[in-house]
């Protein structure tokens, strides 16, 4: 463990949320449904039922969020728009109240001296967009940039950092290919394509925000870093499979200028063969990336794995969380290291790093303790520090999540929160982790070198 840890001067220490899952009031002030609200209030879709209809009633409790992240010390926060508050059908028209909101958010976030990162993508789709195919129409791209276009005039003047979408892997893997987030498509061939119009769609608004905006956009992807079960040839192949389905699919095109050439393996006769010129696109400059770990995946060769036929093999002796995730903070060192290796020194933002366990109720008013994520966070901070001192260029941390929230199919059962949520009465608890990353922020990173938590 380094001695004395001191992270740079000017990094981000934030926290993360998403619009769907913390905003309630889905349907307030004229905006249209969402594929979210759709799929969550279809019969078997999410656990128990649970929908973001109330959330965490974050539109209405914005101000007193605000004032929570003030009180903690970030000094930066995540969060998304709904794009069917601002554009109720998807195209057209703009509802000045839905973008009251969050020029509003923005506002009283920037009065807190906490800077904004705007992610204009986080998985809730217009639902009159789904009706026309979603992001299997080859127009999405367009609906998406002139829906960006209407927030960079509106917001550039205060926010000096946009993301173009939140994690397209889990778009396309979860929305088009297992079905088991919205918009609940299962189809191999519908995949692919959904896929190639996102990485369209990121494209597009960036040459928009060329245009328009004055300050930095990035992308933010969930990696996970693979390493082989066994040091055999068959596992190694299904390491680089699963390697290039989770990492390289949208970080080659946009950095590179290819698809990693393993797709084609995987989707066999649903690989489309896509014009060189939407590459050329695609590969826009990028200001920053943004990249969310939670794990890694030890991988072995296994035909009954579909399409990869790569399976994860589970480490009895590691700690998991309550999703079943690994704990496994050198995996955050790696990844950070393989990106700058890959594609070169950019600079990049842990846009999402967290854990979901079992709180226990609180000890007494106003005490909730959990050691484990306390733990996960200090171990998973020092790994990003490692990855500092190992040259990556790291401009900042956000924790998921600040809040408690609904967490897609999987309802309000887990709990990722900094911040205990009691969804009866909305009342917001800080638990221990949240205080001890108070005092990590307060310290740039010294209070990782004590050996508490536990
Ligand atoms: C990420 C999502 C985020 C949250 C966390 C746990 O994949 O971006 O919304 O669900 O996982």
């Amino acid at each position: 463990m380094p001695e004395a840890i001191q992270f740079p001067a000017g990094f981000l220490w934030g926290a993360a949320t998403s619009a769907y899952q913390i905003e309630g009031a889905p349907l307030a002030d004229g905006a249209g449904p969402s594929i979210w609200h759709e799929f969550a209030h279809t019969p078997g879709c999410t656990r128990a039922g649970d929908t973001g209809d109330r959330a965490c009633d974050h539109y209405h409790r914005y101000r007193e969020d605000v004032a929570l992240m003030g009180a903690l010390g970030l000094n930066a926060y995540r969060f998304s728009v709904s794009w069917s508050r601002i554009q109720p059908d998807g195209r057209g028209a703009v509802n000045r109240r839905g973008l009251g909101f969050y020029d509003r958010l923005v506002d009283a976030l920037l009065a807190q001296g906490i800077q904004p990162m705007l992610t204009l993508y986080h998985w809730d789709l217009p639902a009159a967009l789904d009706r026309r195919g979603g992001w299997l129409n080859p127009d999405s791209a367009a609906w998406f940039a002139d829906y960006a276009r209407v927030l960079f005039r509106a917001l550039d003047d205060r926010v000096q950092h946009w993301v173009t979408l939140n994690e397209p892997w889990v778009v396309v893997d979860g929305g088009y290919l297992q079905g088991v987030l919205a918009p609940g498509q299962r189809n191999v061939f519908a995949a692919p394509v959904a896929a190639h119009h996102l990485l369209l769609a990121h494209a597009y608004a960036v040459q928009t925000y060329r245009a328009e905006g004055r300050h930095r956009i990035g992308l933010v992807v969930n990696l996970e870093p693979k390493y082989p079960a066994a040091d055999t040839s068959a596992d190694l192949a299904a390491t680089m499979r699963a390697d290039a389905y989770w990492n390289r699919y949208y970080l080659d095109p946009v950095f590179l200028g290819a698809y990693p050439p393993e797709l084609a393996e995987i989707f066999d006769t649903a690989w489309p063969k896509f014009p060189a010129a939407d590459l050329e696109q695609i590969r826009q400059p990028l200001d920053f990336l943004g990249v969310n770990y939670y794990s890694r995946q030890v991988t072995r060769h296994d035909p009954a794995d579909w399409p990869l036929a790569a399976a994860r093999v589970r480490q009895p002796q590691q700690v998991h969380t309550a999703l079943d995730w690994e704990v496994y903070p050198q995996g955050l060192t790696d990844i950070l290291q393989w990106v700058t290796s890959r594609y070169g020194p950019l600079p990049l933002y842990i846009t999402e790093n967290g854990a979901a366990f079992y709180d226990p109720p609180q000890a007494s008013e106003g005490v909730i303790e959990d050691p484990l994520r306390q733990r996960y966070l200090r171990d998973h901070l020092r790994a990003a520090y490692a990855a500092i001192q190992a040259g990556v260029d790291l401009r900042g941390y956000f924790a998921w999540s600040l809040l408690d929230n609904f967490e897609w199919a999987h309802g309000y059962a887990p709990r990722f929160g900094l911040v205990h949520v009691d969804y009866a009465t909305q009342q917001r608890t800080p638990k221990a982790s949240a205080h001890f990353y108070s005092r990590v922020i307060a310290s740039q990173g010294a209070a990782l070198s004590s050996i508490t938590p536990p």
